[in-house]
This record gives structure tokens, sequence and C-alpha cells, in this order.
């Protein structure tokens, strides 16, 4: 097959939500359509359950379950499908952030009791810095929940994008009678089915059509027609580009547990979900259809066996073709290499690949050759943007605490953090190390894998920072005398980019005003032009 067909047929996503919103759900019922699972409740133990977060070393576990299931690849109707999975605990988001940055569309699911959630809105905002396309799945119909008008009020507002919808839902909780499918014109009765894959569809293209009332009642059918009219009335109708420039994001409304509302949304997101297109790189934009291979590293897991120190590299294909034992360039390291046990993943089961394509995502054994965002192409030396730093929420200052193992613990933790575990910054004079998490969870994990691991003992001390800023000025002179001037709160991150830790956003304010030549960026990511990146 031609590598225009192969481009074609893959839609790599991400199904994403606040905890408990029923991300896990929908996963289990797309691979049950898919066939890549039988039986509901496969990929449960993929999930880190709150009761567990004391519990670290289960977590751990779990997330050592999740490298098999972390891309989730099936066949559908021609299509290759490409589940990108994402840890459910907010402690582990900046996974989930990472992630994003290697996919080409996104499913957001909504609880439609609770409705936007915070955790819902820092991953919009995520899905924005890189126009996304996402789709809103709005869950739980079977339980009563808010107005469905007010639900996508509140989409857009607290989400900042324009909705359409695309499925309408008829009643609800105890009333739910189904949903009319506004981009079919078709009718969907609701039938409670937790296991098997079958809907009850009728087709009524008019919504006039006396038979409405056979399938829902006479109450029903008129809300239904002028919720409807309503509907054409305060939005345009649904426009594909839009979507897929992540301007307009179309809503579909289900119950994930009952299996209702899930094929038209599969079907649906197979029709409109972009295929791997083009990705900038600081150097130039790469076409997903050019010949010549090219990837990027976006997630490295550490096996958790102690005998086995080495680690999976997530690897997404942004072009060409990869094969398997063939030399690559590492950009970074500046040197050819080979891979002779690159995997995919298929459901629970990793295989051996010969050849992948953009969209895929593969699996290589690493040796600590790699760092996140590192990339490998056939020579030309490319580095893709979109996969930067966010701010931590949590800082703690590393504390050594047997002196006689400090290359230990500097190798472990330099190693846990180029894994992405943490972010380390480190601050003149005396090489303080910083460590920034945004979940208290890693600090145990870290002090427990540089033990276990690394045979080095540490002690995490609560600093009062709240975030971290990358900092650029107008000239490298402005910028030298903010970072004299306020050098108890600078520090370097691992590229050695200086950040400005912020106490309060009353301070960053009040540094803002005092400094009007230097820029504050919540993320390591930005405009380069105006960057002095000279260590002081
Ligand atoms: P998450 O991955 O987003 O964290 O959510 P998950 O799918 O695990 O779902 C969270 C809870 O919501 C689960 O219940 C799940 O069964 C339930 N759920 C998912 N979809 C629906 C739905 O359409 N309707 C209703 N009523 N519930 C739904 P749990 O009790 O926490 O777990 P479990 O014991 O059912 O596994």
């Amino acid at each position: 097959m031609s590598l225009e067909k192969e481009i074609s047929k893959r839609r790599t996503f991400a199904i994403i939500s606040h905890p408990d919103a029923g991300k896990t759900t929908l996963t289990e019922k797309f691979l049950l359509f898919g066939g890549a699972i039988v039986t509901a409740g496969a990929v449960k133990s993929n999930k880190i359950r709150k009761a567990a977060t004391s519990d670290f070393m289960e977590i751990e576990k779990q997330r050592g379950i999740s490298v098999a299931t972390s891309v989730m690849g099936f066949d559908y109707n021609g299509m290759r499908v490409n589940i990108l999975d994402t840890p459910g605990h907010k402690d582990f988001a900046e996974d989930t952030y990472r992630t994003l940055t290697a996919v080409d569309s996104v499913i957001l699911v909504v609880d439609c009791i609770k409705g936007v959630e915070e955790q819902t809105e820092k991953l919009m905002s995520v899905c924005r810095m890189r126009n996304t396309p996402v789709i809103i799945f709005i869950n739980k119909l079977d339980r009563e929940g808010k107005d469905p008008f007010d639900l996508l009020d509140e989409l857009q507002e607290k989400l900042q994008i324009h909705v359409r919808p695309l499925t309408w839902p008829i009643g609800g909780g105890s009333s739910f009678q189904g949903v009319y499918n506004l981009y079919q014109k078709e009718l969907n009765i609701f039938e409670p089915n937790k296991t098997g894959i079958s809907e009850n569809k009728a087709k009524i293209v008019d919504l006039a059509d006396e038979k409405m009332t056979e399938f829902i009642g006479k109450m029903e059918t008129e809300k239904l027609r002028d919720d409807v009219h309503l509907i054409e009335d305060l939005f345009e109708p649904f426009n594909e580009e839009l979507y897929r420039d992540g301007l307009i994001a179309p809503v579909f409304f289900g119950s994930a547990i009952n299996n209702f509302g899930i094929q038209e949304l599969l079907e649906t997101f197979l029709k409109i979900a972009p295929p791997p297109s083009s990705r900038e790189c600081i150097e130039r934009t790469v076409d997903a259809r050019e010949p010549k291979f090219s990837g990027f590293v976006f997630k490295i897991h550490a096996n958790l066996d102690p005998n086995h120190r080495d680690r999976i590299a997530f690897l997404k294909i942004c072009s060409g073709k990869f094969e398997r034992n063939k030399f690559y360039w590492h950009t970074r390291l500046n040197k050819k290499i080979r891979f002779s046990n690159p995997t995919s993943f298929m459901a629970n089961e990793k295989t051996l690949i010969e050849e992948a394509y953009p969209g895929d995502v593969i699996g290589l054994y690493d040796n600590s050759v790699f760092k996140i965002g590192d990339t490998l192409s056939e020579g030309e030396s490319l580095h893709f943007k979109g996969i930067p730093s966010f701010s931590p929420e949590i800082f703690k200052e590393l504390e050594n605490r047997d002196p006689f193992k400090t290359k230990q613990l500097e190798k472990g933790i330099q190693q846990l953090t180029e894994e992405g575990v943490a972010q380390l910054f480190t601050q003149q004079p005396g090489n303080r190390k910083i460590v920034g998490t945004v979940g208290e969870l890693q600090f145990d994990v870290i002090k427990f894998r540089l033990e276990h691991e690394y045979g080095a003992k540490c002690d995490f001390r609560p600093l009062n920072y709240k975030n971290a800023y990358w900092v650029t000025g107008n000239t490298p002179a402005a910028l030298q005398h903010f970072l004299r001037d306020r050098a108890s709160l600078i520090a370097f991150d691992k590229e050695d980019r200086p950040v400005y830790l912020s106490e309060s956003d009353w301070m960053l304010n009040m540094i803002k005003q005092s400094f009007s030549e230097i820029q504050f960026h919540s993320t390591s990511e930005f405009s380069e032009t105006k960057v002095g990146l000279v260590k002081s």
C-alpha cells in the first residue's frame, strides 16, 4: 500500500477527561467495537484508582501495566485507529499533557451531572495551544444531569471554544429515551445495554414524520422538534474545516456504560477527524507524506524490573516509513542508531514490527539514549515544536541524605527527570536542586525509585513557589539585569534556560510592572525571537 494510503487511513487521538467522567469506559467501548478486546472490564486495570493514592508502589505497578495499553491500536472499517492512553490520576497530568503533543485530535469526555471540571479546563487549554481538533462527548445521560442547552453554554464559556451539537438527547436520567442525530438525521432509541454492542436505530429523515411519536411519545416529540429548531437558530451548520482547525467542537451525547451513542461517535469521528498531516519543526514544516522518515519521542517509561534498567521510549512517527534495523539519525546525539526490537501495541499485546507509518506510535527499547523531545530522522537535523514543558505546581528542594552517594543521586534525579517524572531546576550558588511536579505523588515515586534503583537517599523540603515562568528579555542586557536583580528567585531548567519562580500571582504582577522588558512564559516553548538564553 502506498505511503499516502497508509497515512489517510490512520486516526491517532487521545480520549481525555476529568477523572471519573468516563474516559476508561469510553475507551473500553471503542476497543469492543474494534474487536481489540472481547469482554468489558479488560482495560480497567489500567486505571489508577483514587483509593490507591497513598500506595504509590501499587500505582507504579499499575503504570507498569499501562505500558502495554499506552497505545491501543485496532482496525475498524478499513481504518487504523490508534488511541493514546493518558493516566487518569491528576498527579500524572504532565504525562497527559505530553501525550497530547503526539495526537492528531482529541475526544473530551464531560460528565453531564458535573459539567466542565478543573481538569477538563486544563486539558482543553493544552489542546488550544496546538489548535488540536476536539470532539466533546457528554456522558452519563442515563443519570439526571444538567440541561443540555446550559451544558453547551458552559462548554463555550469555560473551555473558550465554539461548540456545535451533532446529536441531541431526548429526556434525561430515568426518562432518557435516546438521541436524535442531527448530522445523519436519525433517531436512536435508548436501551440499557452494558455488554453488547447493539443500538436500535430508527431512520426518520423528517422530524415532522408522525412515526416519531410511536417511538418517543407525543410530548417528547414536540420538545425535540422545538429543541432542534432552537439549535438551528442558535448554531451555524457544522463546518468540518473549522473543526479541523480547532475552532469549533462538535458535541455528542450518550452513555458510555450503556454503550449508547458510542458507535455513532466512533463512526462520525472516523469520518471527520484529521489523518496525520504536517508538523512544525524549528527548521521547517515536515509533511507526513514526505518519503523520508522522521519522528519524535514524547514519552519514556521505565522498566519496573530493577534487573532490567532499560526503558521504553514512545516515538510518534511524523513522516515517511519507519523500518526495523535501519540506521536513523539521532539529532541531539549526532549519531546513527538502529533498532532491532521496535514494538507496536495492540490493546494488551506488544508485537515486534517491521515497519510503521505517520500517525503510528512505536516503542523503542532505550538504554538511556533518549530524552523527551528527541528526534530521529534520515540525516536531517530536525527539532519538532510543540513538546513544551509546563509549569509545575509543587516545588521542593532535593536534599541529599547520604553524602557518599552524591553521584548516584545526581545520576538518578537526572534520569528520572529525563523520563518526565518531574522537572528539575538548578539554582546558583551551590547547585541547589529544585524538583517541580504537578502532584505530591511524584515525590514519593522519586524517593522510592532513587533508593531502589540508584541506592541514593533523599528528602524533599517544601518550597513556597506557586509557578515557574520561563523568562526572556527584549535585550540580553535587560535579561541579565533581571536575572541578577532577582537571583534568589531564578533557577535554570535542564536546557539551562532561566525560569522565574513565582510565589504568588500578586508578586508576579508586581515584577512584571517593575521589569517591563522581560517576558514571562508559562511553558518552555515560546517564540524564539526574543530569547536571550545566556546563563549568568
Ligand atoms: P475515568 O476513566 O474518566 O476516570 O472514568 P471511568 O470510565 O472509570 O468511569 C467513572 C465511573 O463512572 C465508573 O463507575 C463508571 O462505571 C461510571 N460511568 C461511566 N460511564 C457511565 C455512564 O454512561 N453512566 C453512568 N451512570 N455511569 C457511568 P465506578 O463506580 O467509579 O467504577 P466501576 O465500579 O463501575 O468500575
